[in-house]
């Protein structure tokens, strides 16, 4: 982990007007800057981002968020990877906390495994190009299949010699740890201690991740393979791992940002020819059927995937598997079959660029009602069967769970109702089902608390500025003195306190009943006790997403409780007094009273069933209760008044 200190270090140097400025022409407009958002099409400019506050904001979508997050969504960084990129730039030295060994081990292994994949790949490029072994029966071969030189290079493809273990010598010479070599799978042990190579007389395909460093290797046979495998893959290791890889990923992400559409071969040889023709948004799964975590590397960057697969059964079949995670993703599907025979390769060779487009687009196809015509076709008119159509067609029109996607599985209800010759509303029923289903088995799966979590942070996501208004909202007057405490938290209170002093004090006998609310309180008395001066900016560098989020919406979006306070406070019509000191106080004194107000009922409703001789106490409580809820209503009161 990044030390706090490495990451304050970051945070001071970080120039928000320099990092968004690399990626969009920006403009100054006053004290804010002004350009065209990069998150959506616009065409006059409504990204602003104000460098005094550190954030950004555009009008036009509503994307808003500071360095970091610009990083992490504009670049699909990680938060971690993110401070790194910052550190890297400003030339800050990271301190990393002290790790485990095993975790130290791990870090080191794949930095080694990083380096030494870097130099074979050199390695494998300069024996293709300027060895008179490699030109004669690899290069040859590349040019037979019509690949150009400049497209051989962009993928940095290679070749391994056919010797024994020429780059195995020269790994070993280069003193690279011999323990860790049998990993990149560049290498075999041979006689419990030669080194020998393991891609002799292949070509290479380096594999990048999605900042282009090399995780890994597809070498191919030259020419048939009849005796060995066509390809040889790199094994897994910690940081090739199979399910997360999409080839060719690196080199389409921009255009697949820009095409809003992610083309998706099976091959290695389709991504670098489909290049070679101008189509850049490729990516190859490596012939299996899509993984998540291949399917979230495909939605970082768009909705719309287009599975591009020969027209055998196999292909097909692989790819269909794939589908209700696509689905449950939120990917639009759609798919192309090429004619038999051939592959994405061949058949843009064969057709050209501009054909091969003409083709695609000509050519493509819902995914789920090509599945529905597969299926239909192989139930024919027996019944029974037909009615497991109608049942997979629903359980898979189920998986369009997404609120934004609703209209989506309307669509798509009607469009099978109608191929199915059955009742839209049956369908519909049938949906909503399945639908239902899998929620109670979540449910049922979900440990209590965490069921609770989520409730509340639906609560959180669509609570109504209408919702806000209302004094009885517990959540918002929770937010509210969170708000303040963030806000003012480390001004005067007193002559003996800080604001955040006076409120840590007043909350002594209450708690938050919405548990991430509890948490960033919690934080933030933990930040303060250790002296580190939080503020709703410093938090916005938490390494907890929840909290970044929290703050964020939590200061940047005013609710209308807050704004209902600002018209108050404006309305005292206070010249030259800080309004931080009544807000501070509301704020805190409406928290108190609404928790006041929800014991007093609680203890009524125990009055209600007590048995008699408890019925004293109780009573007295209620006068307790009622005499803190007179004080803090004379106190709002004179707040107002005053
Ligand atoms: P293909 O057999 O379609 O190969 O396998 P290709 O990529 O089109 O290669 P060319 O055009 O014949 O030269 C598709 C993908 O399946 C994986 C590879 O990722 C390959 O690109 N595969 C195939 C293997 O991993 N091992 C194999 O032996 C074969
Ligand atoms: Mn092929």
């Amino acid at each position: 982990m990044i030390t706090p200190q490495s990451i304050e270090q970051i945070k001071n140097r970080i120039d928000i007007i320099d990092v968004v400025g690399e990626y969009v022409k920006l403009k100054k407009r006053g004290a804010n800057y002004l350009g065209l958002c990069p998150f959506h099409n616009e065409k006059t400019p409504s990204f602003t981002v104000s460098p005094a506050k550190e954030l950004y904001k555009c009008f036009g979508c509503g994307k808003s968020g500071n360095t970091i997050t610009f990083l992490m969504e504009h670049e699909k960084l990680s938060y971690v990877e993110s401070l790194k990129w910052l550190a890297a730039r400003y030339s800050i030295e990271i301190e990393e906390t002290e790790s485990t060994p095993e975790q130290k081990q791990l870090q080191q292994s794949a930095d080694s495994l990083y380096i030494i994949n870097n130099f074979a790949a050199k390695f494998f490029e300069e024996k293709l190009f300027e060895s008179e072994e490699g030109q004669a029966v690899a290069l040859s071969y590349l040019k037979e299949r019509v690949f150009r030189e400049s497209i051989i290079k962009k993928f940095q493809l290679g070749y391994n010699p056919s010797a024994k273990d020429e780059l195995a010598k020269a790994l070993v010479q280069n003193q690279f740890n011999k323990e860790l070599l049998p990993k990149t799978g560049l290498v075999v042990i041979r006689n419990e201690t030669d080194l020998a190579d393991n891609y002799r007389n292949r070509i290479i395909f380096p594999i990048h991740n999605n900042t282009g460093k090399i995780i890994g290797f597809g070498a191919r046979v030259i020419g048939k393979a009849d005796k060995a495998p066509k390809y040889i893959n790199t094994p897994e290791n910690e940081i090739y791992v199979k399910s997360k890889v999409l080839y060719g990923s690196y080199f389409a992400r921009l255009a697949i940002d820009k095409a809003d559409e992610c083309l998706l071969v099976e091959g290695y040889t389709d991504v670098v020819s489909l290049h070679q023709a101008g189509i850049e948004n490729v990516v190859a799964s490596g012939g299996t059927s899509l993984t998540v975590d291949q399917i979230r590397i495909i939605k970082k960057y768009t909705d719309n995937l287009t599975i591009i697969y020969d027209g055998d059964a196999a292909g097909v079949k692989a790819a269909l598997r794939g589908l209700d995670m696509a689905l449950e993703e939120g990917l639009n599907v759609r798919l192309v079959l090429i004619p038999d025979k051939e592959d994405p390769d061949s058949y843009v060779n064969k057709l050209g660029a501009q054909a091969f487009q003409d083709f695609i687009a000509a050519n493509k196809k819902d995914f789920i009602l090509f599945q529905l015509e597969v299926m239909m076709k192989e139930s024919g008119n027996d019944v029974t069967k037909k009615s497991v159509v109608v049942n997979q067609v629903a359980e898979t029109l189920s998986k369009i769970n997404k609120a934004e996607d609703f209209s989506k599985q309307q669509e798509y209800i009607k469009q099978c109702a109608v191929l199915l010759k059955i009742d839209e509303g049956g369908l519909t029923n049938l949906v909503n089902k399945y639908k239902r289903d899998k929620i109670s088995k979540e449910e049922k799966k979900l440990p209590f608390e965490e069921a609770d979590h989520i409730r509340l942070q639906n609560q959180q996501a669509d609570s109504s500025a209408d919702n806000l208004l209302l004094l009885n909202q517990d959540e918002a007057h929770e937010r509210n003195v969170l708000r303040v405490l963030l806000e003012y938290g480390l001004k005067n209170w007193d002559a003996e306190r800080t604001v955040a002093q006076y409120i840590f004090d007043e909350m002594e006998q209450f708690h938050f009943d919405s548990q991430p609310l509890e948490h960033l309180f919690n934080e933030y008395r933990s930040w303060y006790e250790k002296g580190l001066e939080p503020t709703a900016k410093s938090f916005l560098y938490h390494e907890d997403e929840h909290i970044r989020n929290l703050v964020v919406s939590i200061t940047m979006f005013p609710f209308e409780l807050s704004q209902k306070w600002d018209e108050v406070l404006e309305g005292m019509n206070i010249v030259n007094r800080d309004v931080s000191q009544q807000d501070v106080l509301m704020s805190v004194s409406y928290f108190k009273l609404r928790k006041i107000k929800k014991m007093f009922e609680e203890n009524q409703r125990d009055m209600e069933f007590a048995p008699i001789e408890q019925q004293m106490k109780l009573i007295a409580v209620h006068n307790q209760l009622k005499e803190i809820e007179r004080e803090l209503t004379k106190q709002l009161g004179t707040v107002i008044l005053r």
